[in-house]
């Protein structure tokens, strides 16, 4: 699969592709997008898979967890996310309330998405007890990337979003759900927040690529939420991130310049104006 992009022929990242990353050692890089403009930069910046998390309901909506965002509302994000994308792997997070439980409803969320939206592949979070929901998107051809470790669909059964998997009970359940993941077809995984030797021994117990998020070193891939990489939720401070750019101060800057320049008279001037 390939398109034109002004004579230039792009190569548009696969499974397939993403796949024989892992096996050749390349790592995989991967950031969320919400929207046109920002997924625009992103893919033309070069990353492998772009995920449309519910992380939206977050750093969009501003709610505090993922559960609010809807269906309708992960559409939405993901058409204009896949409106801008000429290369990377477009992934869209199933919503809280939409796969759990009955595998049927599962299969239509996921359809829906793919349907309406354009996007490449579905995400969702858990184990063993959403298998059939899995099985049943996996068998439409719809390509899932599960996600494993501190899933924040599940913040009210944890209760805090710390690190998950320190013990040994809840990693070896772990250990047991990515290779569950990998058997029945899945083309990668997310790893959050567990201890890095853990996503060690799962990643090399895997076939498919695992990405992590404060998941350590030796996962085959990394993803960061866009919003926390470029400084604009200064608040949120956890160890694992690494901040490539400060554009909440940047943002603010312009913005205050913006003001005063319109409160002065000084915006418009001459040039500026017809
Ligand atoms: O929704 C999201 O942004 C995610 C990433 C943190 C992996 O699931």
């Amino acid at each position: 699969m390939s398109t034109q992009l002004s004579s230039v022929e792009v190569k548009r990242i696969t499974t397939h592709i993403i796949q024989e990353m892992k096996h050749r050692g390349e790592k995989i890089s991967a950031l969320t997008a919400y929207d046109y403009s920002m997924a625009r930069i992103v893919d033309a910046a070069g990353i492998d898979i772009i995920l449309v998390g519910d992380s939206a309901s977050n750093v969009i909506a501003g709610h505090e967890t993922t559960l609010p965002i809807t269906l309708d509302q992960m559409i939405y994000h993901a058409q204009a996310v896949v409106r801008a994308v000429k290369r990377a792997f477009v992934v869209v997070d199933l919503p809280f309330g939409s796969y759990q439980g009955n595998s049927r409803a599962a299969l239509d969320s996921a359809i829906r998405i793919m349907k309406e939206s354009g996007a490449h592949a579905v995400k969702v979070e858990g184990g063993i007890e959403i298998k059939d929901s899995i099985t049943r998107i996996l068998s439409a051809g719809v390509p899932v990337m599960g996600h494993l470790g501190l899933t924040p669909q599940s913040i009210y059964k944890f209760g805090t979003y710390t690190v998950r998997a320190k013990e040994e009970a809840e990693a070896e359940k772990l250990l047991q759900d990515a290779q569950m993941l990998d058997e029945i077809g899945c083309f990668g995984m997310v790893l959050e927040k567990i201890p890095a030797s853990l996503t060690q021994k799962v990643s090399q117990s895997v076939s498919i690529p695992t990405i992590g998020i404060g998941a350590g070193p030796h996962a085959d891939g990394q993803i960061l939420v866009l919003h926390d990489l470029l400084g604009i939720t200064k608040e949120f401070k956890p160890r694992f991130l690494r901040r490539y750019a400060d554009l909440h101060g940047i943002m603010t800057d312009a913005v205050q310049n913006y003001v005063k320049d319109v409160k002065s008279n000084d915006f418009p001037n001459e040039k500026e104006s017809y």
